[in-house]
Parts: structure tokens; C-alpha cells; sequence
């Protein structure tokens, strides 16, 4: 069965710090969307990838993917995105043809997931789980807080989750396509992840081991960890 990778780069980068969209950013002199794009056509599985753009970036998306070499047995399509990452998968299943049973969603902002984490999901949900998430252990311990009354209060302590039944998800998260389209058909709540809505669905989520490789580049210091990866990779 053919798979389709939707990948929502829609974002503005806020945390980032000021400049274009974080999906359209370069990393070692190549945007961090071409590299996702890479990461999920690198998967022979994969035929078909979703970019869901910036809602005014569509046409300079498409010319970004004209100008890149990326493999030639994958499809690309592209389409605008919406006000939440939510709303930009949702935009991105819209154009998602019939043939297509199970889909991955991609952060544009993991640019470095190895092909390794790619085929392990996909392998599970082949498997028959209706939704698949990478995910890791936590180096550090977390603490669930009572929100500040004040900003320049110091914040309570409420709660310290076991650690050792915490994991940090990642994507590509996959999914059988039903289930994940009637996710989005169903859950109104605003989440931040696709998994979750399953989760709300009363449906089986299964956790396979993430990579270090595939973190979210959020914050400036992981533009310098994920430069740092790509020259040790020599790209
Ligand atoms: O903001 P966050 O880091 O959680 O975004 C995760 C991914 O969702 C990024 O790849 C970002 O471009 C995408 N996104 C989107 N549409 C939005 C907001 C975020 O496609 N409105």
C-alpha cells in the first residue's frame, strides 16, 4: 500500500527569534524544509509528499522544491496551511488522494529524522496500529506547575510524574488514514500533536523508539546542534 507524508510548515518560528518562516530557514545553506522533505522521500515506502506551505508562502514553497533535487519516485504536492498546526494537517488530508491508507505527519521542524525512525513507524502501523508515535525517555525530570498569579511570581509546584513513564514524542507520527481523518473531523480541541486526537478517540496509540537526530529545532541553539549534525553528516 502506497504512503503519503504531510508535512505542516506553516509556522512563523516565533521561538526562533525574528526572520522568515522556520520552515523556510536554511540549515548548512539548504531551508529546513527541504531537508524534511528529504527525511520522508528517503523512506522507498513513501510516494507522495504533502507540504502544507505558509498561508501567503504557497508559490514560493513550490519554486523551493522545483529548485532542489529530490527523489524522482516521489510525488509533491503543495498547499496553503491554516492559523494552527491543526488546521494545517487538516488542510494538508483535504488534498490527500484515496489510494493513499496510511500517512505520516512530519514537523517541517524536525528536519533530521533518519530514515531508520521513518520505516519503524511505518512498519507499526503496517502492522495494524491505527496510530504510531517515536518517542524517548526523559534526561530530565518534570514538574507540573500551578501557572503564577503574577509573571514575576515564582510558580508551585504541583506534581512530580514518574519519570520512567514519560516519553518524549516526536514525529513522524503515523496513521491508518481513516482513523486519522475522522480525528480531524471529530476533535475541536486545540492539541499539539495528531496522536493525541486519536488518544481522544478512545483508539490504541503505540509508542516505537525515537532518535536524538529527530528533535525539534525550536529554539537558536538547536540551529547550532542541527548544523553541527549535518556536517558530521556532510551534507
Ligand atoms: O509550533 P510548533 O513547533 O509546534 O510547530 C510544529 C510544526 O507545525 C512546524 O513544522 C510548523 O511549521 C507547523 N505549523 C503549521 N501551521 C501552523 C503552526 C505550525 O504548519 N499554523
Amino acid at each position: 500500500t502506497p504512503i503519503a507524508a504531510v508535512i505542516p510548515a506553516a509556522g512563523r518560528g516565533v521561538r526562533l527569534g525574528p526572520g522568515a518562516p522556520k520552515a523556510l530557514r536554511a540549515l548548512n545553506g539548504t531551508p529546513m524544509l527541504i531537508h524534511a522533505v528529504r527525511a520522508m522521500a528517503a523512506s522507498r515506502a513513501v510516494s507522495l509528499v504533502i507540504v502544507v506551505a505558509p498561508p501567503d508562502g504557497a508559490a514560493e514553497v513550490k519554486s523551493l522544491l522545483d529548485a532542489h533535487a529530490l527523489p524522482e519516485r516521489t510525488d509533491f504536492l503543495v498547499v496553503p496551511g491554516g492559523e494552527t498546526r491543526q488546521e494545517s494537517v487538516r488542510l494538508g488530508l483535504d488534498a490527500l488522494p484515496p489510494e493513499y491508507e496510511i500517512v505520516l505527519v512530519h514537523d517541517a521542524a524536525r528536519p533530521l529524522v533518519p530514515v531508520e525512525t521513518v520505516d519503524a513507524v511505518i512498519e507499526a502501523v503496517r502492522e495494524g496500529a491505527p496510530a504510531v508515535v517515536p518517542a524517548l525517555p526523559l534526561a530530565d525530570t518534570v514538574k507540573e506547575v500551578e501557572p503564577a498569579a503574577e509573571a514575576d511570581q515564582p510558580e508551585p509546584v504541583v506534581a512530580t510524574p514518574d519519570r520512567a513513564r514519560l516519553r518524549a514524542v516526536q514525529t513522524p507520527q503515523g496513521f491508518d488514514r481513516g482513523t486519522l481523518i475522522r480525528a480531524h473531523e471529530t476533535v475541536t480541541d486545540n492539541v499539539t500533536d495528531d496522536a493525541s486526537m486519536v488518544e481522544q478517540l478512545g483508539l490504541r496509540v503505540v509508542v516505537v523508539p525515537g532518535h536524538a537526530e529527530a528533535f525539534k529545532v525550536t529554539r537558536p541553539l538547536d540551529l547550532v546542534l542541527a548544523e553541527a549534525v549535518l556536517a558530521r553528516r556532510r551534507l
